[in-house]
């Protein structure tokens, strides 16, 4: 296996190349649920790609399925241009895709500090160099101040930025982030926006950024994707996005949806 452009080297030793991490006609049904069909999409190093849609549109589907902890029935998954569709999710984590849960996935019985530092022992830093990266990374998120504090009954800010700096400590090329500011106050979405992006700048990662929050979302990503019902609708620059009717139209085609079918959100 060659790989063509040599991206910059990243911080750490990763086995394979980093690059871009892609969907590739990604198709995957349950049980009569068409959750994605022929789904396309990119997610490059050093930039940051949203991925919006409604309730139900297949977006977590995508998340588990790059991050190896779901197979498309049909397409592939391609880090740096190879195939790693079938590889599995901790194999996954080392070669540098990284993600968070849309519902916690925090130790709770360990300190904020001991919850970043588990990240990068995960992929097998020496407990000292975990404990200087973890260290590192909850001074980018504004979190070094808590270090000590239990991660049991955090408030809802930091609880979210943990969740990402934790992902963060595994040193990845591709961070994707299931809707990890939800039910942030406007102050702690600043602050979380320019945390994501100093990543992103210093560190060439490659971020997916899932969220229902348009100003975020338009604020923050060099590119958007929009997705409904399973497929890609639209995708471009946010400008380019925000102008295009079929970015409303997805929007209401789901809430006529739930409206006829009673469906919850
Ligand atoms: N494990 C599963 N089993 C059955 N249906 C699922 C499963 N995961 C997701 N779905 C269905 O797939 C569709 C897409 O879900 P999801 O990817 O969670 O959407 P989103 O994250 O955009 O809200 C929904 O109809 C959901 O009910
Ligand atoms: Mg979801």
């Amino acid at each position: 296996m060659t790989d063509s452009s040599t991206p910059q080297g990243s911080p750490s030793s990763q086995p394979g190349p980093s690059g871009t991490l892609a969907a590739e006609g990604v198709t995957r049904h349950f049980a009569g649920v068409k959750a994605l069909s022929d789904v396309h999409l990119e997610v490059p190093a050093g930039r940051i790609t949203g991925l919006i849609g409604p309730n139900g549109a297949g977006k977590s589907t995508l998340v588990n399925i790059l991050s190896g902890y779901d197979r498309p029935d049909e397409g592939r998954v391609l880090l740096g241009g190879v195939d790693r569709t079938r590889e599995r999710s901790y194999r996954r984590t080392r070669r540098g895709v990284a993600r968070t849960f849309q519902h916690g996935h925090i130790f709770k019985e360990q300190t904020i500090l001991e919850n970043v530092q588990l990240g990068a022992l995960g992929v097998g830093r020496s407990s000292r160099a975990a404990r200087r990266e973890a260290i590192e990374i909850l001074d980018r998120f504004d979190l070094l101040e808590h270090a000590g504090e239990s991660a049991a009954h955090l408030p809802h800010g930091v609880e979210r930025r943990l969740g990402v700096a934790r992902a963060l400590a595994t040193r990845p090329t591709h961070l994707l982030l299931d809707e990890p500011a939800a039910g942030l106050n406007d102050g702690e979405m600043e602050l979380f926006k320019s945390a994501i992006r100093s990543v992103v700048d210093d560190l060439d990662v490659g971020v997916l950024l899932i969220d229902h929050n348009m100003r975020l979302i338009f604020g923050a990503c060099d590119h958007i994707h929009v997705l409904a019902a399973g497929a890609n609708v639209v995708d471009g620059p946010p400008e380019t996005v925000r102008a295009d009717p079929r970015l409303a139209e997805s929007y209401l085609g789901s809430m006529a949806a739930t409206i006829a079918g009673g469906d919850d959100a």
